[in-house]
């Protein structure tokens, strides 16, 4: 069984979401014996964000005809695509950035969202290829979000993003209000670990 271990968020070891991603990285392979981890690290080593370069994979030009730095930029899209392909389980650390994903793992996202690949358009509408994975997404965010859900566009884009590529296994372990004081943080962390212990790490796609 093969997980896939992401981090995003750029705080290094004050990082919360770090923290849990590892945790539930831990939390799986003390359940699968057999787990392959492999580790991506965005904060250190993001895909360029999409350019006119990095677009190959929406476009079906012949090997032949692109530039060295296509080339070089399509090998990249096509490893990520792979890799996330090729995984069981992904597990995503992601913080809340202005009131969404890290701009690191949107870049991530905007080289694996491939037509033929993770999803495909048909006459009744596009169709999610990705299947039987399981996502789970380590979530922090200084805010509580509750009374005010249009501004939430962290755990809802994630969900909607990797429901459209076919995945409906998508769990959550979220601390949140935790630059909102020491009680709402100590209750935001408490809550995050108490999501994790709720997680059947048995009950993952096999
Ligand atoms: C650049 C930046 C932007 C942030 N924007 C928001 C935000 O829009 N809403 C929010 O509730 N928290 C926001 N926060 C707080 C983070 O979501 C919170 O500190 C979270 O724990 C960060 O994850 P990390 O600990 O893994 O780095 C922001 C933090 C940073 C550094």
């Amino acid at each position: 069984m093969k997980l896939l271990h992401i981090d995003s968020s750029i705080t290094g070891s004050d990082s919360i979401t770090r923290r849990l991603s590892r945790d539930i990285v831990a939390q799986q392979q003390a359940a699968h014996a057999d787990l392959q981890v492999s580790y991506l690290d965005l904060a250190e080593q993001a895909p360029h964000p999409l350019s006119m370069d990095a677009l190959g994979f929406r476009m079906a030009a012949q090997d032949d005809t692109l530039s060295e730095t296509q080339r070089q930029e399509n090998a990249v899209s096509e490893a990520l695509v792979s890799q996330l392909i090729d995984s069981d389980i992904v597990v995503i650390g992601a913080p809340m950035y202005n009131f969404t994903i890290p701009a690191q793992l949107k870049s991530w996202l905007d080289r694996v969202a491939q037509a033929g690949r993770t999803f495909k358009y048909t006459e009744n509408g596009p169709v999610g290829l990705l299947g039987d994975k399981t996502i789970i997404l380590a979530l922090s965010r200084g805010g509580i979000y509750s009374a005010n859900p249009a501004m939430e566009h962290q755990e809802s884009y994630l969900r909607s993003i990797f429901g459209f590529m076919g995945v409906s296994d998508i769990r959550v372990v979220l601390a949140e209000g935790v630059n909102m004081g020491s009680d709402h943080r100590e209750r935001g962390l408490a809550q995050a670990q108490a999501d994790i212990r709720a997680l059947d790490p048995t009950a993952v796609a096999a």
